[in-house]
């Protein structure tokens, strides 16, 4: 058997002969394809470029390289790359064209995969840019009013007005986080956990979410798989998931399993998950699956896009929101689903070792007495930071750059080092490094408005989430 798609057609434009594998792709018999107008399986469009552009020209040259869709015998279409030749008797005349034909379905799957990942990559990264630069105007929003409210005391209606702006300022803080989470640039708390025992603690809340509209089932792997993750974004992902499947449900009960495991990720899951991109290797698995409605093919496409949604408008940021966690914590998603059967999102995430947390201790400043340096490239944040450590007792010196931070390093003696991690040139851990080379004593807080995974350094390094309040700035410098 010729093991590709081939056919030839005669100088009247019926198919003569055709291979197996053109019969088997396209799903039609022998009998039902030889002596048809070989245009008849193709769809309307490509039959139109065929008659008005295709043919005249390959007469003329006498072969042709061209992309068309086939119809299949079900009605469906397939992309195709067609290569014809012409084959003319001694005289010149046209006597039959024989083509081999490329089936495209699986290139173009995976081109649209890769072009949705891109999308959604660049929407996340315009998120994550966009609440970074926020945060960096909520921590001085924040740090100025917490001043402002010190000095107001004897004054109650500018202290509740200062008041209400915390509050709001903490509300827009809650709208970086998601936002964050959207991008997949919002890892805050990187812990080693089992992943077990975060749907056990999940399951009363999901139950409450769930009602009546369906019985939770709960399957786990022995022992545990572990994950490395921000334990508060999987939570997110098992609450949406679950949600979904509690809606898909519609007027019925039914079940909902979640069920965790261990696999191997090989290559042919990987081109049919959501992330073409993740490594091969042993993930460990969160599987939500429900016996609700199901899914059209057309709904699955779309399911990640922000905004999509078959319930009310203005929602559909469920599973954005799951592949943007996903995408932070360097997993993958796989959907499988029809309308009437069974649905599952098994949610990939990379397996990590057991391991105990070993917090590192680092010299301390005693209660608001040394010298404090402030690194970071924003103006109006260095100058409100700086104004609140010296109203809090410490001698500050600010720096707006590496190159600065370590000229002023050598020339005086700090005891206390708060760099943001993002500025241009040297990164934030890169600076601690060469600090402690110059301060070895000295303490470490690294501020940032991500929370960067890969923020490991060989210095002891506290962390603060931008925006913070005075209170977690002070307790991040004074820390023993
Ligand atoms: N388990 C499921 N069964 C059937 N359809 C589902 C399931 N999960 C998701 N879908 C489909 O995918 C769409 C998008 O889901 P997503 O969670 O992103 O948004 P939403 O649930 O519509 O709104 P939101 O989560 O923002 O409240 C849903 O509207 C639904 O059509
Ligand atoms: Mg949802």
């Amino acid at each position: 058997m010729i093991p590709t798609m081939l056919h030839s057609i005669d100088d009247k434009g019926q198919i003569e002969d055709v291979s197996d594998v053109w019969l088997a792709k396209l799903g039609y018999t022998w009998d039902e394809v030889i002596g048809r107008p070989s245009t008849n399986f193709l769809s309307e469009e490509s039959a139109q470029y065929a008659h008005e552009i295709v043919l005249p020209a390959f007469f003329v040259a006498g072969v042709c390289h061209v992309e068309y869709e086939m119809r299949r015998k079900d009605g469906t279409l397939m992309p195709v790359r067609l290569h014809g030749v012409a084959v003319r008797n001694e005289t010149g005349a046209f006597l039959r064209s024989i083509a081999v034909i490329e089936d495209l379905s699986e290139q173009r799957a995976l081109e649209r995969k890769v072009w949705d990942a891109q999308k959604l990559d660049t929407l996340g990264l315009m998120a994550g840019n966009l609440a970074h630069d926020f945060n960096n105007l909520l921590a001085s929003v924040v740090g100025n009013a917490e001043r402002a409210q010190r000095y107001a005391g004897h004054l109650p209606a500018a202290a509740s007005a200062i008041d209400d702006i915390l509050v709001a300022a903490s509300r827009a803080a809650d709208l970086c986080r998601e936002l964050l989470a959207y991008s997949g640039r919002g890892q805050f708390q990187i812990e080693n956990i089992d992943l077990n025992s975060l749907v056990v603690e999940m399951v009363k809340v999901l139950e409450v979410n769930v009602g009546n509209r369906a019985t939770v089932v709960l399957d786990f792997a022995r022992p545990a798989p572990y994950i490395e993750v921000d334990a508060t974004q999987v939570r997110q992902i098992l609450m949406n998931l679950v949600i979904n499947a509690a809606e898909a449900m519609g007027s019925h009960t039914g079940t909902i399993t979640i069920r965790t495991s261990v696999r191997d990720l090989d290559h042919t899951t990987i081109a049919a998950s959501a992330r073409p991109e993740v490594r091969p290797g042993r993930y460990a698995c969160l599987e939500v699956s429900d016996d609700g409605s199901g899914m059209q093919p057309a709904v699955i496409a779309s399911i990640f896009d922000p905004f999509f949604t078959t319930k009310e408008t203005g929602r559909g940021l469920g599973l954005a929101a799951v592949q943007g966690i996903i995408r932070g914590h360097h997993g993958t998603l796989v959907v499988e689903s029809q309308p009437g059967r069974v649905t599952t999102f098994t949610v990939f995430l990379p397996l990590a070792e057991a391991r105990e947390v070993v917090v590192k201790r680092a010299t301390s400043i005693s209660d608001g007495r040394g010298t404090v340096l402030v690194v970071d490239d924003n103006d109006l944040l260095r100058r409100t930071l700086a104004t609140q450590l010296e109203d809090a007792g410490y001698r500050v010196l600010v720096a707006g750059s590496g190159t600065e931070a370590i000229e002023i390093a050598r020339a005086s003696s700090i005891n206390a080092f708060l760099i943001d991690v993002t500025m241009p040139g040297v990164s934030g851990p890169e600076l601690a490094v060469r600090l402690h080379d110059l301060s070895p004593d000295a303490r470490f807080v690294l501020m940032s408005g991500y929370n960067n995974v890969d923020m490991a350094t060989t210095v002891p390094t506290r962390f603060v989430q931008k925006p913070f309040t005075e209170e977690e700035l002070l307790r991040a410098l004074d820390q023993k």
